[in-house]
């Protein structure tokens, strides 16, 4: 299934704050409302922030009333100044905006032109990342064996992407080759995507999932209840993966077991330009910590730390699966320009 699309002029996807109880679909036509989608993370998970971005770009072009391609260039820039100010850490977003606005600013054609060029360019940067992910889940099925209990963390499912997912598309690459696996998903605080998001998505598909809290990784580590971890990644640098808060202290408990550590990425998650120490880690509300929903559980005035993500050592991961196939920590090296 498409988890997001274009149908002339209108961005279809789904609400994931509202899942797994409603599924409720977002039809947006505005940039406005893709932003406040990205922000509030109706829409969420790196690849398709990156789809997200691309689209929002197709509707600045669709829309516009330009006259002249320079107007509806500039229109464009803003637009993806606007979207790259949502979120900043998943690279995916500033990868597809700058992707659409690299061929925008090379064509040399009408604004007519130019709007069907950044339609077109969108709806590929969607068809690649659904490829990509068949790709990664076919390389990642070759590490998994029959009987393997495979940790997750967060969501890097279908819902994270245009189709298929990354980490738990290689779990759905080996599941649908017949290799009879389980997953652990951990509940992913502070937002529950693992809860919601890759619990529902499991179970919907019928592959045996088993929920536990973040601070019980350690445990399961240690009965040797989980053989393999598979998680995705926002940005991957020269020096380490970034991805959901709570990624690092799995990584570090695999390492202290012997457990391998896999990251499930395309290519668009890679971002080879930098070091982890030059990338903004989201901050975000102190309410998703202070609060379980509506309800608050902390203590009056509190101060509080909400990063979104944090930063894994490359060092801490025994494998990269990318579309083009599995990459060990003798080609990281190769990262480092
Ligand atoms: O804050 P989110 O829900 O957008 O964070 C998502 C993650 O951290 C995912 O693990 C990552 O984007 C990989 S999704 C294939």
């Amino acid at each position: 299934m498409r988890m997001i699309e274009w149908r002339d002029g209108v961005v279809v996807t789904i609400d994931q704050t509202k899942l797994p109880h409603e599924t409720v679909i977002l039809k947006i036509k505005t940039i406005e409302e893709m932003a406040e989608a990205i922000k509030n993370l109706r829409i969420r998970g790196a690849p398709l922030l990156g789809a997200a971005a691309a689209f929002g770009l197709a509707i600045t072009a669709f829309y516009s009333k330009a006259k002249s391609k320079e107007h509806l260039l500039a229109e464009l820039e803003s637009s993806a100044n606007f979207l790259k100010s949502t979120r900043p850490t998943a690279v995916n977003l500033f990868w597809a905006a700058d992707r659409i606005l690299a061929k925008a600013r090379g064509f040399s054609g009408s604004a007519e032109g130019l709007r069907e060029l950044v339609i077109q360019e969108a709806q590929l940067i969607a068809d690649e990342d659904a490829e990509a992910n068949r790709a990664i889940g076919e390389n990642g099925a070759t590490l998994i064996s029959d009987g393997d209990v495979i940790l997750t963390h967060c969501n890097a499912g279908e819902l994270a992407t245009v189709e298929y997912g990354t980490a738990l598309g290689v779990v759905r690459a080996a599941w649908n080759q017949g290799k009879k696996i389980r997953v652990i998903a951990t509940e992913t605080r502070p937002l529950l995507q693992g809860a919601r998001l890759t619990a529902y998505e499991l179970k919907r598909d019928g592959i045996p999932v088993t929920l536990i809290t973040d601070n019980m990784v350690g445990y399961v580590m240690y009965k040797r209840l989980v053989n393999k971890v598979i998680v995705g990644a926002d940005r991957i640098v020269q020096d380490a993966v970034i991805n959901k808060i709570g990624t690092f202290t799995v990584a570090v408990l695999a390492h202290e077991h012997g457990v391998p550590f896999y990251v499930a990425a395309p290519k668009s998650t890679f971002d080879l330009t930098r070091k982890a120490a030059e990338v903004v880690i989201e901050e975000r509300n102190p309410d998703e910590v202070t609060h379980f929903g509506a309800h608050r559980v902390a203590a009056r005035d509190v101060e509080v730390l909400n990063p979104a993500f944090d930063i894994t050592p490359l060092k801490y991961v025994t494998a990269i699966i990318h579309e083009s196939g599995v990459y060990y920590q003798k080609d990281f090296a190769k990262f480092k320009k």
